[in-house]
């Protein structure tokens, strides 16, 4: 009878193990333009493959980029240059990125000022490495800035963000205060007046972010990169090193140690 449930229980945590199962990459880009000669600024990243680090880049270094893993140190001639040329290139265009935004900004390159880049994607590894999400977002002088939604393809600033959801709230509000009585209408023709201010400066803001949008659409195909990051992904997977996988074998050794040996310990007992 226990040992019938322990085998159920093994056959349960296989099936979450393979179902659960995903994989992700993630580039953490920082470019900063303090020390720079010439609008050529430094730009350092690491890339993460299941939450680990496997490499580091540093633009201005003479060897820009290290494998932080053996196996990376291994994979195919092809294959480094892909993932290094790929990281050559980004860097390129963060650096007119900084640029662009500096000068929305106002911000002069001696100041010191920072673009941040995290971009990502995930899949499941059930075979048909279905995309379960993406990151594409941007952050000037530790704010964020802008991002990409590589579903629905669109930009969106943090300002539109808070707007939209604010727009709802109000929506919602509106609604609500419509089915109560009438008996605050002075108040209201108050509120509708400073709405209309509300509404102006809003306007103005939304002009401002769709026009960042457009400006970043035209130097920065965002689609790209969310295609690029799956195609990285992909091509490491082909190496099936233990480092890659690792992560299955902890989850099995933390079930088997959390939920397993209780049981085994139990099934000892009953045998003595
Ligand atoms: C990048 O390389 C340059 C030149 O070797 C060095 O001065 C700088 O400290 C490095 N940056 C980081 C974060 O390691
Ligand atoms: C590196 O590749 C060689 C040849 O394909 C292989 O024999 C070796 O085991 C690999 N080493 C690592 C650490 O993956
Ligand atoms: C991205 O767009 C899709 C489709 O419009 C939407 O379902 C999803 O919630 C968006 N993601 C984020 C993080 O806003
Ligand atoms: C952006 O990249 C996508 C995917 O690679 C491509 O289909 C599209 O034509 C590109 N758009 C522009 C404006 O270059």
């Amino acid at each position: 009878m226990m040992m019938r449930s322990i085998t159920a229980l093994l056959l349960f945590s296989f099936l979450l193990i393979v179902t659960g199962d995903k994989h992700s990459l993630l580039y953490l880009y920082t470019m900063e333009s303090k020390t720079s000669d010439y609008h050529l600024y430094d730009c350092t990243a690491v890339t993460l493959l299941n939450d680990r680090q496997i490499d580091f880049y540093n633009s201005s270094s003479d060897k820009p980029r290290t494998a932080k893993q053996n196996w990376l140190k291994n994979i195919s001639e092809p294959d480094w240059k892909t993932s290094t040329e790929k990281l050559q290139y980004d860097t390129q265009l963060l650096n007119m990125l900084l640029d662009i935004q500096m000068d929305e900004s106002g911000h002069s390159q001696s100041d010191g000022h920072v673009l941040q880049w995290r971009h990502g994607c995930e899949q499941s590894s059930d075979g048909s490495l279905t995309v379960l999400n993406s990151i594409n977002e941007f952050g000037y002088d530790g704010e964020d800035l802008i991002q990409f939604n590589c579903t629905s393809k669109t930009w969106i600033t943090p300002e539109e963000k808070k707007n939209r959801e604010r727009e709802e709230k109000k929506n919602r509000e509106r609604e609500e205060k419509k089915n109560r009585e009438r008996e605050e209408e002075n108040r209201e023709r108050e509120e509708k007046n400073r709405e209309r201010e509300e509404e102006k400066n809003r306007e103005r803001e939304e002009k401002k972010n769709r026009e960042r949008e457009e400006k970043w659409n035209k130097y920065f195909n965002a689609s790209k990169k969310c295609v690029q990051c799956e195609e990285i992904l992909e091509m490491y997977l082909k190496y099936k090193t233990t480092d890659i996988t690792q992560s299955h074998s902890e989850y099995l050794d933390a079930f088997i140690v959390i939920v397993l040996s209780p049981l085994l310990y139990c099934s000892n007992k009953n045998l003595i």
